[in-house]
């Protein structure tokens, strides 16, 4: 099999596990599905959980320097402008006029003017359609084999289609990646309503600058990130807590781009969520923060991984830098289609800051009461995917492996998650449904429940498939309640990646496994 495929086959298999085993499902299923958006599932949302609240532990519960924010979604427009959202954050978007697909331009596979561009359909009806249309549209000599379509060439533009590799594309358009709503009592629509309806509408652009001053005063946007909140609260926080620079403002949740490329499953998608952190320092030293925090955050997506090689740091060139980057790193994973961007640690400088106040008229400067000097901080950002760190573990964890049973062997599929991160941390089991052992099973979730760890009563099959039904969702540990226990109060305990089992004293369980989540 070709490595294109294998890596289709392994994102197939974790997709499909992720909706059987009820981690992540498309969102709206049963209409169909809305592309680009997803829902977690009972054992998806534990999983997310457990990742935030571990970058929250580290980020903020460990530090001194760092302070919490849970920001609106929905801020004042002139955020936007000021952060330079509203103008800037465009896609060039392009339609293929041949299948009709909509991609960006930047990330669309490169192929030099004159190159031969050959062209593949899913069958061979589409081919034949996609020919008959390029023909009526005046293209000369294109032939058709089977599914492919050949004669066409790579035209100056110096990229093709990514669906079925065809040069005949419109003309890039921009277009705002941020969701917009409207906010107050009056509806925009109104408005426009009695525009059309006034009659003597102009042309073109000027119509649609007409339309956008009808709804701009209503006009309110979902937060593309959710940076820029600290940036805006950076005064009230640094006052109200009394902060002295260097000092970080920390904020996790949900983000929205109206991503026209969605790709990879949740990879990238319309609705995410971030955890980012702007860190405020004393300009000149931003180059140390810099360098401290891309080792921080490498190290800590390193430390829940089996594999930490797949992680690495790429330093941006200066061709690639953000319009506000001094300097940038991208933390990158290996995912099975190829390096793809996990975290990006940036020095913002003090572009930000200077910006909001530039658009607010509030001065956003610190004074430095031991040097007393003011001045606008710099600031570093670590700004990670949560969802999409989730998917990174999901893939890190996801493995088949041998194993040899009494009939000879088979494969088991186990998720090794970190067992911070397992969305249960043990399974709960009385071997049969009798002679007092289920009873003695819940007694023991309950007293793991009392510690705050999430426990699983699983008496459902044979034990070997309750097992394995634990193996596949990444729990770390299993007890299991025997005749034994009932006689000298021992019971097994199962560990996910050896499969080992030792006895052990069912007064000890808990204590145990809290030992063993804190190794
Ligand atoms: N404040 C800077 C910022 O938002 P970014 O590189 O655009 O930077 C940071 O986003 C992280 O958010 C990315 O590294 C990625 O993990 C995640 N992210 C961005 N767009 C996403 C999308 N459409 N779907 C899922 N995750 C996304």
């Amino acid at each position: 099999m070709s490595e294109r495929a294998v890596s289709d086959d392994l994102m197939k298999t974790i997709v499909s596990l992720c909706k059987r085993r009820g981690f992540v499902f498309q969102s709206s299923d049963i209409y169909g599905g809305l592309k680009s958006a997803y829902d977690y599932g009972p054992l998806g949302i534990e999983l997310k959980r457990n990742l935030m609240n571990e970058w929250w532990r580290a980020m903020v519960h460990s530090r001194e320097d760092v302070v919490g924010l849970d920001a609106s979604i929905v801020m004042h427009t002139k955020v936007w402008e000021a952060s330079g959202h509203l103008a800037g954050f465009r896609d060039p978007l392009v339609d293929c006029q041949v299948c009709k697909e909509r991609f960006r331009a930047d990330k669309a596979p490169k192929l030099a003017a004159g190159e031969p561009a050959p062209m593949a359909f899913a069958d061979k009806g589409r081919a034949k359609a996609a020919l008959a249309a390029l023909e009526q549209a005046g293209e000369t000599g294109l032939t058709r084999s089977k599914k492919a379509i050949r004669g066409a060439v790579g035209s100056e533009r110096g990229y093709v289609c990514p669906n079925c590799g065809s040069p005949f594309l419109s003309a890039e358009r921009a277009f705002n990646l941020m969701f917009r709503s409207s906010i107050g009592p009056v509806d925009p629509m109104g408005d426009i309503a009695a525009f059309i309806e006034g009659g003597d509408l102009p042309a073109g652009t000027e119509l649609r600058a007409r339309l956008e001053e009808l709804i701009r005063p209503s006009a309110v946007y979902l937060r593309p990130e959710t940076a820029q909140a600290m940036f805006v609260q950076f005064l009230n926080i640094q006052q109200s807590m009394g902060l002295k620079v260097p000092f970080g403002i920390a904020q996790m949740g949900k983000s929205f781009r109206n991503e026209i490329t969605v790709e990879h499953f949740t990879f990238r998608s319309c609705e995410f969520e971030q955890m980012e952190m702007e860190f405020f320092c004393e300009p000149g030293t931003d180059d140390t923060w810099l360098d401290y925090w891309k080792q921080a955050r490498m190290e800590w997506w390193q430390k829940f991984a089996n594999d930490p090689d797949k992680f690495r740091l790429r330093a941006h060139e200066p061709d690639e830098l953000a319009h506000y980057a001094k300097g940038c790193y991208d933390i990158e994973y290996l995912y099975p289609w190829g390096w793809g961007e996990l975290e990006g640690v940036a020095n913002r400088t003090d572009y930000d800051l200077q910006k909001h106040a530039k658009y607010s008229g509030s001065k956003l400067e610190y004074f430095d009461p031991v040097e007393r000097k003011r001045y606008t901080p710099f600031v570093i950002e670590p700004a990670a995917g949560a969802t999409r760190g989730v998917l990174t573990y999901l893939v890190d964890a996801y493995f088949e492996e041998e194993v040899v049973t009494q009939k000879g062997t088979d494969v088991r599929t186990v998720l090794k998650l970190h067992p911070q991160l397992a969305p249960i941390k043990v399974a709960v089991m009385p071997l049969v449904k009798k002679n007092g052992m289920p009873e003695k099973a819940r007694e023991v979730v309950e007293s793991f429940f009392q510690r705050g760890i999430n426990a699983k009563y699983d008496a459902q099959h044979a034990i070997g498939k309750r097992y394995r039904r634990h193996d596949e969702v990444g729990t770390p540990w299993c007890l299991t309640i025997d005749g034994q226990t009932m006689e000298d109060g021992t019971i097994t305990l199962r560990d996910r990646d050896t499969m080992e089992q030792r006895r052990i004293s069912i007064d000890n369980a808990v204590h145990e496994i809290e030992q063993l989540l804190r190794d």
